[in-house]
């Protein structure tokens, strides 16, 4: 596996580059569950913002955001691969959505968090702001940052 600090950050734009990307989500955050092959997806895809990190490996992490409103971004499909977490590529690629949130106009982002995650987002400056509904069993909260 490449080294996280030279992993490149992009949008994925071929057809082929989309494919690894939702793999890697669906990998991360649905097949541990057992859900099927683009169950990873929802209908706002053609409208998001899709941002993965590569090493010469590959898709090392993904992560989307989308807008609910001229102001109110939404952070979803964050997913590290699990050989690269803890090791900056999460929090890469939140601050990447982030700035393409804020060039869009956003003044803050939401998001659904697993109970398991919520440290990160603290440390990224997201507060909770009361529960989620909870997905394959795990408790979910929603946080919150302005931009
Ligand atoms: C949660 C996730 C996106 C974080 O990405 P990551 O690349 O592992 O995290 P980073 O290495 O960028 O971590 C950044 C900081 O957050 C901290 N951190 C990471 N995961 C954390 C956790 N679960 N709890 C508390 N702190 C955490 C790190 O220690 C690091 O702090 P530092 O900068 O002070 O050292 C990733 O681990 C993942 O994909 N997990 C499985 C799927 C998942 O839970 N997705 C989110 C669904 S809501």
């Amino acid at each position: 596996m490449a080294d996280a600090g030279y992993a490149r950050i992009s949008e994925p734009k071929t057809g082929e580059e989309f494919e690894r990307y939702y793999d890697l989500r669906w990998k991360i955050l649905r097949a541990p569950w057992n859900q099927p092959r683009r169950s990873e997806r929802d209908n706002l895809e053609d409208e998001s913002i899709h941002v993965m990190c590569s090493g010469n490996s590959g898709v090392l992490g993904v992560g989307r955001v989308h807008f609910n409103s001229a102001d109110e971004a939404q952070i979803r499909y964050m997913a590290i691969d699990e050989s690269q977490q803890g090791r900056g590529i999460g929090g890469r690629i939140l601050l990447e959505l982030e700035r393409r949130a804020v060039e869009r106009g956003a003044k803050y982002v939401i998001l659904n968090s697993r109970e398991s995650a919520v440290g990160f987002y603290r440390r990224h400056g997201y507060e909770v702001a009361g529960d989620a509904p909870a997905m394959f069993g795990i408790m979910h909260y929603r946080m919150i940052k302005n931009l």
